[in-house]
């Protein structure tokens, strides 16, 4: 973890500093003071206990949100059984809401034994005005709601919260504040997740997260390679540069960069040794990316590029701005170039007006192109989003006929796909000890594919040649190659 600023030189006397991020580390200062209270009295730290739902970027930022946690003093808890739990939401499909719905009502019970523990909400699901009202009127043992622009502030809102009796909201619907330099706890001290954008302006007509995470806004290249060569030095060997749509980053700079060029200059950082990206949305995938692509040493030989459907039709209804033809020759281009690359995909189902010929698209990119691996999804209505007010809702029966259909058709592939570099020595990163065969590491190629091998634990976080002897389908055994 890093941590610029030096918390015992803070006074807590005066008032607190305007600007960011030095207000903060006033807050996270006040209320260290009272994690001691808390500790004189009891003996031992407050326990903290953070859930992330969803994608990446909320992963990113539960890392930041523990950061500020461990700075105030709070200790790691396993569960929920802790003074203070924080559910960072997702709210991309509405079984993620439900999700945390069902998990409140759990909370609930647990702060009925433990009354003065802190509840807090933040994250995509609470950018959504209905949802908050909900947790207003029927959940009301809440203690702190805050939403995706404003992460930066929860030491502020834990402060206001145990000086005023009342629930602590505080929720921007948009912002252009990026807040740099605050505390990050790392979940791998070998690799880590690096935000390079904020926020999305595409507007795919079924999703919902350009309204709850905002327009784009890019980090400045110096920020980010700054952050990265601290990560390098602090033993970090693989970064993932993430936004909601990478192609498109630094458009909106003083100075505009390209992803392309972002990348040649995160390629420049010594001791890095591999770099991914998510995500890439097909449209704005440059040529002069996948030249930086062919040409890097560091860069994995994977890519993650959501189709979301094979239909020409039914892409334009999600506004999406490519066709099926212009998606599969954007593959043959990235093949051309990397040929040896895994490609992943993102496929959504059941999308409002979807017809069985529609469906057929799909399938016939998903053997087209042979992925390494596809997320898929069944169709989710969102509010607000045009998709959802579409009058051609498809039945439930059919979509799940089909999603079936499809993901026996993706999994045959990709356990085909995925044998394809046995016998063939390559490189691993050391990625934890196994959990299931004693004396055995685990780590990941280059293409993102798990490799389990017998070696000792000291290997963790370095890159080893390992020969790949058998395939199991989706992963590997291996042994180590000299
Ligand atoms: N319903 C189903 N899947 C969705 N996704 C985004 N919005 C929806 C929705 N309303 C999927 C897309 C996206 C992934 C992160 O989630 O495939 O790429
Ligand atoms: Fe949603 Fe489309 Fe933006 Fe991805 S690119 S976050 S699917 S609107």
């Amino acid at each position: 973890m890093y941590n610029e600023f030096d918390l015992d030189k803070i006074d807590i006397n005066v008032e607190p500093p305007i600007e960011e991020p030095a207000r903060q580390y006033y807050y996270m200062t006040k209320c260290r003071e009272w994690v001691w209270e808390f500790e004189q009295k009891n003996g031992r730290r407050p326990a903290a206990f953070i859930q992330t739902f969803g994608c990446q970027m909320n992963a990113r930022d539960s890392e930041k949100l523990t950061g500020i946690l461990e700075t105030i003093g709070f200790c790691k808890a396993e569960d929920e059984h802790a003074e203070f739990v924080l559910y960072n939401t997702c709210t991309v499909r509405e079984n993620a809401n439900q999700r945390v719905y069902g998990r409140l009502g759990y909370l609930n019970a647990l702060k009925k034994k433990n009354p003065r523990m802190l509840i807090a909400l933040c994250g995509c699901m609470m950018q959504e005005p209905e949802v908050v009202e909900k947790i207003k009127k029927s959940y009301r043992f809440v203690d702190i709601i805050f939403g995706t622009h404003n992460i930066f502030k929860l030491a502020e809102l834990l402060w206001q919260r145990l000086k005023q009796q009342k629930m602590a909201v505080d929720l921007w619907e948009d912002t252009s504040l990026i807040v740099e330099n605050l505390p990050a706890e790392r979940k791998y001290p070998f690799k880590s997740g690096v935000n390079i954008m904020f926020g999305c302006n595409n507007f795919c007509s079924y999703c919902i997260v350009p309204y709850v995470r905002g327009r784009e806004r890019s980090r400045k290249p110096q920020e980010i390679i700054g952050e990265i060569e601290k990560l390098v030095e602090s033993g970090v060997a693989e970064v993932m540069l993430l936004g909601q749509n990478v192609n498109s980053y630094g458009k909106n700079l003083d100075v505009p960069v390209t992803f392309a060029d972002l990348l040649k200059q995160v390629e420049a950082v010594k001791g890095l040794k591999r770099i991914r990206f998510m995500t890439s949305h097909p449209k704005d995938l440059s040529d002069e990316l996948i030249e930086v692509m062919r040409d890097s040493k560091k860069i994995c030989s994977h890519l993650h590029l959501p189709v979301q459907s094979g239909s020409s039709r039914i892409l334009k209804a999600m506004n999406r701005r490519y066709t099926k033809e212009q998606y599969l020759l954007l593959v043959d281009k990235i093949r051309a170039a990397v040929p040896d690359i895994s490609l992943t995909t993102d496929i959504i189902v059941g999308f409002p007006g979807e017809t069985e010929e529609d469906f057929q698209e799909t399938l016939d990119v998903v053997r087209t192109v042979r992925f390494d691996s596809a997320f898929t999804f069944i169709y989710s209505k969102r509010s607000k989003t045009p998709a959802a007010s579409m009058d051609n809702q498809v039945a439930e029966d059919v979509v799940k006929d089909r999603f079936d259909r499809l993901l026996a058709e993706v999994q045959a592939i990709s356990a085909q796909v995925c044998a394809r570099d046995l016998h063939k020595t390559m490189d691993v990163l050391v990625e934890e000890t196994d959990s299931h065969i004693e004396g055995y590491v685990t780590g990941r190629l280059s293409n993102n594919t798990l490799v389990h091998f017998p070696g000792e634990p000291s290997l963790v976080g370095s890159v080893v040649p390992v020969y790949l002897e058998e395939s199991k389908g989706f992963y590997y055994m291996g042994k180590r190659a000299e």
